[in-house]
């Protein structure tokens, strides 16, 4: 009776997933890049994954104004358990580096204006090898709602990827049912592409409000140029499936991190804001260059990023390693933001000239054309006026065009 229920009530939230949350791209800070499985906090006591921790990035995300520019997720990421459920089956927390719990943890966060975001896994363990939600959905679900947890990661490992198409939807379900809006991060499309095939992002967008369809971010300029060519490829077209309520996740954002070059940084910052892609930071808040720092905080990036219809950007021309990519910016594509890549990582900057109609935006009476990071004035281009950009390699030029008459 109870499965049957399920089923029916599946089969109701088909095609909307309607939790009013992730209405645009989710922002905020998640552990896993940067902290990974650090368990060590007799030898690292001030980065590893402990309620110390995450209170710190709390308190940084408002102390160095990010939580005002709309970064207001503070994710849990996997280690964070006791290895064994407690006698009734709950989840526990680690009680050395937890030791008030989580729910404790989640009303620290709520003081200073936050949400808290929890890691869980779809299989019998997590990735980390801690306790799986595999036959505990419900109650995982009911637990982390009892915590007042804000958003719920559901990794895949240590699962059967037939089993998914029953189970992401499950525990959608279990979620709604516990009366507390939790914005849904389901890693589903992303075991689905691992095994070689094509995600139904449709039937995922109805059940999740973002989605890792790709391979984890890496601290390094090649992933975040693969993960480009993943979601320029578009296999499948998964761009068409975001909007409010529903985005592509093509994961962390590395800037302030070790492995990007500063031109790099402004390639992940301009595509993951053409992209309509989370912008959840995983790097150390309390040490970024202020340069660095401006990128993350650069209203540009954020104002596109967040533009309402929550459009996602497609790579619309791709010559060997330059590409452009588009991103409109208003209901009937009179304007938008747009990304010039040079992905060739030799020799000098190479100069481009390209006409807004070349852009898709022919309006005879001319776009206002600005430099999408510095705000500065390019002109009133008609679509066959040039744009002249300089990209240095592994560099972009990122542009918003408007039209607003
Ligand atoms: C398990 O559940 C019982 C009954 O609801 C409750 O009295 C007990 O405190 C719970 N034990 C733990 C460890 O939470
Ligand atoms: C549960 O789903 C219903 C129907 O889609 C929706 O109206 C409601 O807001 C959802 N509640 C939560 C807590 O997600
Ligand atoms: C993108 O497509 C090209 C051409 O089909 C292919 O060679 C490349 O491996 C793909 N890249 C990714 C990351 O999917
Ligand atoms: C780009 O350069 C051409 C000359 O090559 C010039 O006519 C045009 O006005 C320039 N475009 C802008 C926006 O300055
Ligand atoms: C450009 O901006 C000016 C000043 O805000 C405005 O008057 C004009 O209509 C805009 N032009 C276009 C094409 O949107």
């Amino acid at each position: 009776m109870k499965l049957l229920l399920l089923l029916v009530a599946l089969a109701q939230l088909a095609f909307a997933l309607d939790n009013g949350l992730a209405l645009t791209p989710p922002m905020g800070w998640l552990s896993w890049q940067r902290y990974r499985c650090n368990i060590d906090c007799f030898n690292d006591p001030d980065n590893c994954i402990s309620e110390k921790l995450y209170m710190r990035m709390a308190q940084l995300l408002v102390s160095e104004g990010y939580s005002k520019l709309g970064y207001t997720y503070v994710n849990i990421d996997d280690c964070w358990m006791e290895m064994e459920r407690d006698p009734n089956g709950t989840l526990v927390a680690d009680r050395k580096r937890f030791p008030h719990g989580i729910k404790w943890l989640a009303d620290y966060v709520h003081s200073l204006g936050l949400k808290l975001g929890i890691y869980e896994d779809f299989g019998t363990f997590t990735c980390g090898g801690y306790p799986g939600s595999m036959f505990y959905l419900q109650k995982d679900a009911e637990t982390f709602a009892s915590w007042g947890i804000d958003m719920v990661k559901l990794d895949g490992c240590y699962a059967d990827i037939s089993d998914m198409d029953f189970g992401y939807p499950a525990m959608s379900f279990f979620l709604n049912q516990t009366g507390r809006p939790m914005l849904y991060s389901c890693s589903w499309p992303a075991y689905v592409v691992f095994n070689g095939q094509v995600p139904d992002y449709k039937k995922i967008a109805s059940y999740c409000n973002i989605w890792r369809n790709y391979a984890d971010i890496q601290d390094s300029w090649d992933s975040v140029k693969d993960i480009i060519q993943f979601y320029g490829n578009d296999t499948g077209s998964f761009s068409l499936v975001a909007g409010p309520g529903n985005f592509n996740d093509p994961d962390m954002i590395i800037v302030g991190d070790y492995g990007l070059s500063y031109d790099q940084q402004q390639v992940q910052m301009a595509m993951w804001a053409i992209m309509a892609a989370p912008l959840l930071m995983s790097i150390d808040l309390g040490n970024v260059k202020p340069e660095t720092k401006r990128l993350l905080q650069n209203d540009g990036v954020i104002r596109v990023n967040q533009e309402f219809h929550g459009i996602q950007g497609r790579r619309i021309i791709k010559d060997n390693t330059f590409e452009v990519w588009f991103k409109p910016m208003s209901v009937d594509a009179k304007g938008g933001a747009f990304a010039f890549l040079n992905l060739n990582d030799a020799g000098g900057p190479i100069q481009v000239q390209m006409p807004l109609s070349k852009l898709g935006l022919m309006e005879g009476e001319g776009y206002n054309v600005t430099e999408g990071f510095t705000g500065k004035f390019i002109g009133t281009l008609k679509p066959h006026d040039l744009i002249n950009a300089s990209i240095n390699p592994t560099g972009v030029w990122f542009g918003i065009a408007y039209f607003d008459c």
